[in-house]
C-alpha cells in the first residue's frame, strides 16, 4: 500500500494517556454517578468492577493487539487477519457505530459547552427551577446547534493535525489539566457540611434495588466508559510499536478510567447531599441537580464553571478518539488526506447529529419506535452496535483468529505481567454469550418485553 507512513505515538505514555483520554469522557462524569445512584450505590460499583476486569480487560487487550499487530482501521485490520472472509463488517459496524455516537455526543458536549458559561452567570436555585432551565436550555434551537457544530470542528481540528501532533498533543496538556480541575471540585464537595453522608451513600450496598437491570448497566457501562465495541482502542492501538507493552498499557487505561469515575462520585455525591438534593435523580444528575447545587454552593459560580470545562475536557478527548476511527477507514482504505477525511467526516458528523441536536426542540414531537432522536440513536449504538461490535470482535479473537496468536502478540514487549491463559475462556464463551444475552435482553426490555 502506497501513502505516507503511518505515524506511531511518540511514546508508551503518549498511547495511555490517548486511550485514557478516549476512555475517560461523559461516560464516566456524566453517566456512571447517575447510574449508581439509580442502581443501589455500592453493590453498583462491586458488579460494575467484575465487568471491568473480566470483561474490559480481555477485550481491552484483544483489540490492541489486533490493532497493533494490523498497524490498519478496524475494517483494514480485519481483512488483513481474515483476508477473503467477510469478518471486514465487524470493523465496518465499528465505523458505522463511530458516526452514530460521535454525532450525538457532540449534541450532549455541546451543552455542557454551554453551561460552561452559564454556570458563570449562576443556576436558578432549587432543583425544579433548575430543571426547567435545563430544559429551556435542549429546547432551543440555535444554541445547541451552534455549541454541537464548534465542538465538532475543534474536534475535526485535531484529527485533521494527525495522531502526534494532533490527538498526542492535546491529551498531553487536557489530561492533567482534567486531573486538576477535578480535584478542586472534590476538595470543595467534600468539604461542605454534611459531606459524609454522600461519600456513606457511595459505599453503603442496597442489596433491595438490585435487578437483572443492574448487571445490564454495568456490562454497558463497561463497554461503554472502557471505549471497546467499535475499533476505536483497536485504531490507537494500530499506532503503537511492537516494543511497547500492552498488558501494562490496557491496565494503566482501565485504572486512569476506574479513578476517574469514582472520584465522579467523590465530586457529585457529598455536594447533592449537602444540599439536600435526590442522588438517583437519573440523566438529569449533571445537568440539573448539580447546577442546583453550584447554586447554593458558596463560590458556585466558580465551581460550576470548573465542573463544566472538566466536563467538556472529558468529553472532548473522547470524541477525538470516535472521529480517528472513521478518519482512519477513509485514510487507509481510501486514500484520503488526513486532512479530507477529518474536514468531510466531521462535517457529515455534524449533519448527523442535527436530529439529536433539536430533539426536545423542533423535532419533539419526533419519535422512531416510542424514542425521541436523542435517545434512539443512544439505543441503536450503546445498546445493539456496541454489544454487537464487541460479541463479533471476541469470538473472532477465540476461535478464528486464535488464543495463541492473540496471546503472542499481547505478551511481544511485555515485561512484567503477561497475558495468561485464564482469557481463553472468557473469550471464546463467557464474554460473547453473557453480552450476547444482555442485548437481547436489553432490546426486549426496551419494547416492553420482559423475560426476567
Ligand atoms: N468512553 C467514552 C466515555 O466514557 C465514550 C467513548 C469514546 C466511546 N470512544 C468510544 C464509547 C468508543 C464507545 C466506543 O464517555
Amino acid at each position: 500500500m502506497t501513502g505516507p507512513v503511518r505515524e506511531q505515538w511518540l511514546s508508551r505514555i503518549g498511547f495511555v494517556l490517548a486511550a485514557a483520554g478516549s476512555a475517560v469522557g461523559l461516560g464516566n462524569i456524566w453517566r456512571f454517578p447517575y447510574v449508581l445512584g439509580e442502581q443501589g450505590g455500592a453493590v453498583f460499583l462491586l458488579i460494575y468492577l467484575v465487568c471491568i476486569i473480566f470483561i474490559g480487560y480481555p477485550v481491552m487487550v484483544t483489540e490492541i493487539s489486533i490493532g497493533r499487530i494490523t498497524q490498519r482501521n478496524p475494517v483494514g485490520a480485519f481483512k488483513a487477519l481474515a483476508p477473503g472472509t467477510p469478518w471486514w463488517i465487524v470493523g465496518a459496524i465499528g465505523v458505522l457505530t463511530g458516526f452514530i455516537i460521535l454525532s450525538f455526543y457532540s449534541v450532549i458536549a455541546g451543552w455542557s459547552v454551554s453551561f460552561i458559561f452559564k454556570a458563570l452567570t449562576g443556576f436558578p436555585v432549587g432543583a425544579e427551577a433548575a430543571g426547567e432551565f435545563f430544559v429551556g436550555h435542549i429546547t432551543g434551537v440555535a444554541e445547541p446547534l451552534i455549541m454541537h457544530f464548534i465542538f465538532m470542528v475543534i474536534t475535526a481540528g485535531i484529527i485533521a493535525a494527525g495522531v502526534v501532533k494532533g490527538i498526542q498533543r492535546v491529551v498531553t496538556y487536557l489530561m492533567p489539566a482534567l486531573v486538576v480541575l477535578m480535584l478542586v471540585v472534590i476538595l470543595r464537595s467534600v468539604t461542605l457540611p454534611g459531606a459524609g453522608e454522600g461519600i456513606a451513600f457511595m459505599f453503603t450496598p442496597d442489596f433491595s434495588v438490585i435487578t437483572i437491570d443492574t448487571f445490564l448497566s454495568a456490562i454497558g457501562q463497561a463497554f461503554f466508559t472502557l471505549s471497546l465495541g467499535m475499533g476505536a482502542i483497536l485504531t490507537y492501538g494500530s499506532y503503537l510499536s511492537s516494543k511497547d507493552d500492552i498488558p501494562k498499557s490496557s491496565l494503566q487505561v482501565i485504572f486512569a478510567d476506574t479513578s476517574i469515575a469514582i472520584l465522579a462520585g467523590f465530586a457529585i455525591f457529598p455536594a447533592v447531599f449537602a444540599i439536600g438534593l435526590d442522588p438517583a435523580s437519573g440523566a438529569g444528575l449533571a445537568f440539573i441537580t448539580l447546577p442546583a447545587v453550584f447554586a447554593e454552593m458558596p463560590a458556585g459560580e466558580f465551581f460550576g464553571f470548573v465542573f463544566f470545562l472538566l466536563l467538556s475536557i472529558a468529553a472532548l478527548t473522547s470524541a477525538i478518539s470516535l472521529l480517528e476511527v472513521v478518519a482512519a477507514y477513509f485514510i487507509d482504505e481510501k486514500g484520503w488526506t488526513r486532512k479530507q477525511a477529518a474536514l468531510l467526516m466531521g462535517a457529515i458528523i455534524f449533519i448527523v447529529g442535527i436530529p439529536p441536536a433539536l430533539h426536545a426542540g423542533v423535532l419533539g414531537d419526533v419519535t422512531i419506535i416510542g424514542m425521541d432522536m436523542l435517545d434512539f440513536y443512544d439505543f441503536v449504538s450503546d445498546s445493539i452496535m456496541l454489544p454487537l461490535g464487541g460479541v463479533l470482535t471476541v469470538i473472532f479473537a477465540g476461535h478464528f483468529w486464535g488464543m495463541k496468536a492473540l496471546t503472542d502478540e499481547a505478551n511481544k514487549g511485555a515485561t512484567g505481567i503477561k497475558v495468561g491463559n485464564w482469557m481463553a475462556p472468557f473469550l471464546k464463551y463467557i464474554i460473547p454469550i453473557g453480552v450476547f444475552v444482555v442485548m437481547v435482553v436489553g432490546v426486549l426490555g426496551r419494547f416492553g418485553i420482559e423475560l426476567f
